[in-house]
């Protein structure tokens, strides 16, 4: 199974731009380029902060976009998301039955588990699982068949990456996250959002993977406490292949427009 990652298209309304950049155009260039060279993926996911203040014309705008995709997406909320704005325009993604919008879905390959980390009542941006969202997490991980990978997608860490501000908005209760997984399976592979940086690493044995924003980055800062520095590093989206255990994840910069030579020329070896 093949399936590309998106995470914090920080939509806003048409024609408007957020920190110089216009979000719409960059997942249009997204868009254009998994239409062509990926038809056989089988979904594209983004992991959260779809829309950066979560208003109706931001969803909107999203929705129209996401329209030209040939591939089916999976969505998850982030910090910035408001769910009930978001199903207004999206009227066709499950909410659980507490309203939660995270889903279990069960592939050949894999078994997908999308949670929902928002705490819309949070005075930051700090996110959060529930008691309602830790017992959705327990039955998924329990009832997920055990012949193939169970792959993991959140908005916010459960962990410190050293991006000091970030830092403070992770989840709120990883020990309440970790207790689940610890009494029932450790998920193959754990994707997230939130930090605008590619970042890997194993999170008490389970591997993770953190990337790029479509929008704005993070920069690469691990001194700063009082704000997060930002960034216009070039944006990417990953492209997933899962083959049993077997999992191999690229990065793509689809804006770079620059050459693409052999390294084998020597003409290109030895330009001057
Ligand atoms: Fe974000």
């Amino acid at each position: 199974m093949k399936f590309i990652i998106l995470t914090d298209t920080h939509f806003v309304a048409r024609n408007r731009k957020i920190y110089g950049l216009d979000p719409a155009e960059r997942l249009a260039a997204a868009i254009n380029r998994i239409n062509l060279d990926h038809p056989d993926i089988a979904f594209v996911i983004v992991t959260g902060d779809l829309a950066h203040w979560g208003e109706d014309p931001a969803y909107e705008n999203l929705s129209m976009e996401l329209k030209r995709l040939v591939a089916p997406t999976i969505l998850l909320m982030g910090n910035h998301d408001k769910r009930d704005a978001f199903s207004r325009h999206f009227p066709d993604v499950p909410r659980d039955a507490n309203g939660f919008v995270q889903s279990v879905q069960v592939f050949d390959a894999a078994t997908v588990v999308t949670l929902d980390t928002l705490n819309e009542a949070a005075p930051d941006h700090a996110g959060l699982l529930c008691e309602a969202r830790l017992a959705f997490l327990e039955h998924a991980l329990m009832s997920a068949p055990a012949d193939r990978p169970l792959l993991l997608f959140q908005h916010h860490p459960p962990f410190d990456s050293g991006l000091r501000y970030m830092d403070t908005i992770r989840l709120a209760n990883p020990e309440a996250e970790w207790d689940v997984i610890a009494r029932t399976r450790l998920p193959d592979y754990l994707f997230m959002g939130h930090l605008h940086r590619p970042i890997a690493g194993v999170w008490r044995g389970i591997p993770f993977h953190i990337q790029r924003a479509l929008a704005h980055q993070v920069a690469f800062d691990l001194v700063t406490a009082g704000h997060i520095p930002g960034s216009h590093e070039a944006p990417e989206y990953a492209h997933v292949t899962v083959n049993g255990g077997h999992i191999v994840i690229h990065h793509c910069a689809f804006l770079y427009d620059g050459p693409i030579f052999s390294l084998q020329d020597q003409a290109a070896l030895n330009q001057a």
